[in-house]
């Protein structure tokens, strides 16, 4: 009798909230990760890593939040191997159902030797340590060697077993700066295989930079080799060239699992709405070639392609567009669509919103219905995510009145509205300077509110198709030496890019409030 080998299932450990939120202009507020968090539990994925508790106020209460209100997933906390790190991790933690926390030394020579100054005896010490510190609180410990792929096997063997004999359940092997290479990550986690005696008593799981843009290769090269859990991030967001991508290796597993041989819980008509999600709150695009995603991910402009997909789909499509969310035409709505019709296609976009938000949604989207005949799901993200940034106390757009003349200077007058709904204070400003009608307006808000920033980057983009489609503007400044991103919408494109100005702006005053803490650094 001939039995089909089952395949393995592979643990989807996500990031985004943490690794994905270090990366500079990409910090969240509470309501925004909560938002994501419950995204990412409904793409169904293994664990959630909601933050790194003891790094600021806020991600201790992002911890604290998602693990006890997000369900079906476990919720994850990062710690170095310090008492202090993993006991404020576990304060956050303590009240989730299901929970781990993820403990992180570095092991590689030049880590030991610049950043420590510990020699090996005492690295394996403070990861036994940490270990054994955050497994008096829980079961489920994840030890990481920071900097993996660049230790010496034989050690990092010994750190594995060290690490597992105190307690970890599962081993994290990072590739921290990117540096490894396919063929080179799969020895290493061969030699763990091979190696350590008791790997067999926790999980191998792989957390790959994309500085050589090897970070999916490399985890597929490690599940490949024995590895049973692949962290990432949606849209591979993360620290530089980012982390790997979480669409990008999910699919992988799932059209090639006729090689792998493993497969994974992701629901993925989930991955297109958790994708815009993260961009919209973020303001990171999503380039349009991008793998999986991205606008023209199922396009084919060439003739001949056209053709074989007439003929025979299969013959230039490995994957279905439905299969990964995108809907064969999101055509949605229209001036007569009501609220339930609303809510249902939000939520099909992956927002969750209440009724309270469903009600001041529904008028922005009435307001837009007027403007525009057709409204797409572009459209629809883009205007959830400019209602929800707006948040009270902080700076809104009341009006702006601007004239622009070729060769002349512009001129315009902007007003802004501050404070909690119903006692707003308006402050108006005018301006006679500027590149352009734009340059002017930005000046004007950075008068208003005394904010004076670089501009880095500005864009616009429609946010659907068509000549009235909305314009969808996303900024980046630097403020302080630090990064910020905003994010605007509108049919005018004018007013798109002013209101991403002032949307980032008003980022820079949430994390003045929230990361009020200095990043830890060893
Ligand atoms: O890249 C890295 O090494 C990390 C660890 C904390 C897992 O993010
Ligand atoms: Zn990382």
């Amino acid at each position: 009798m001939s039995t089909t080998k089952q395949p393995r299932q592979i643990t989807i450990f996500d990031t985004t909230l943490r690794d994905g939120e270090q990366s500079p202009g990409c910090s969240m507020n509470l309501d925004e990760k909560l938002e994501v968090a419950q995204s990412l539990a409904d793409l169904g994925v293994d664990v959630i890593e909601a933050g790194f508790p003891i790094t600021s106020v806020g991600d201790f209460e992002a911890v604290r939040e998602i693990a006890t209100t997000i369900s079906g997933t476990t919720i994850c906390g990062l710690a170095r191997c310090h008492q202090r790190d993993i006991d404020r991790a576990w304060e956050a933690l303590k009240d989730g159902d299901n929970v781990r926390i993820h403990v992180f030394l570095a092991t590689s020579a030049i880590h030991r030797e610049f950043k420590l100054k510990m020699d090996k005896a005492e690295i394996i010490h403070r990861a036994v340590e940490g270990v054994t510190r955050a497994k008096s609180f829980c079961d489920n410990i994840e030890f990481s060697p920071e900097d993996a792929a660049r230790t010496e096997i034989d050690f990092l063997c010994e750190v594995v077993e060290a690490a597992i004999t105190a307690g970890a359940t599962t081993v994290n092997i990072p590739d921290t700066v990117g540096y490894a290479t396919p063929a080179h990550f799969a020895s290493v986690i061969s030699s763990l295989v091979n190696r350590v005696p008791n790997i067999d008593q926790a999980v191998i799981s792989v957390h790959c930079h994309n500085d050589l843009g090897l970070a999916v290769a490399n985890s597929l090269a490690a599940v490949e080799n024995g590895a049973g859990q692949i962290e990432c991030t949606i849209n591979g967001l993360g620290e530089r060239a980012g982390n790997c991508s979480l669409e990008e290796v999910v699919m992988a597993l799932r059209t090639r699992e006729d090689y792998y041989q493993a497969t994974t819980k992701i629901n993925t008509p989930r991955l297109v709405p958790a994708s815009r999600l993260v961009s919209n709150i973020t303001g990171m695009l999503v380039q349009r070639n991008k793998a999986i995603v991205g606008r023209n991910a199922f396009a084919h402009e060439a003739g001949i392609h056209q053709d074989g997909m007439l003929k025979e789909r299969t013959t230039y499509e490995i994957m279905r567009p439905e299969d990964v969310g995108f809907t064969q035409t999101d055509l949605v709505l229209g001036k007569h669509s009501g609220r339930a019709a609303l809510a249902d296609r939000a939520k099909a976009l992956g927002y969750h919103l209440t009724d309270e938000q469903l009600v001041t949604f529904f008028d922005d989207f009435k307001a837009l219905a007027d403007k525009k005949k057709e409204i797409y799901d572009g459209d629809l993200a883009a205007l959830i995510e400019q209602r929800k940034s707006q948040v009270v106390d902080q700076w809104q757009l009341v009006s702006y009145e601007v004239q622009a003349t070729s060769g002349q200077a512009p001129n315009a007058t902007l007003t802004l509205a501050r404070g909690p709904k119903g006692k707003t204070k308006d402050v108006t400003k005018s301006i006679d300077t500027g590149d352009g009608p734009l340059d002017a307006l930005f000046r004007a808000i950075e008068e208003i509110t005394g904010k004076s920033v670089v501009l880095r980057d500005f864009r616009v983009q429609s946010a659907s198709r068509g000549k009235d489609a909305q314009g969808e503007s996303s900024i980046e400044v630097e403020y302080q030496g630090k990064t910020y991103r905003g994010r605007g919408v509108s049919t005018d494109t004018v007013e798109a890019g002013t209101r991403a100005f002032l949307n980032a702006i008003n980022h820079i005053e949430i994390g003045a409030a929230e990361h009020n803490q200095q990043q830890p650094t060893v």
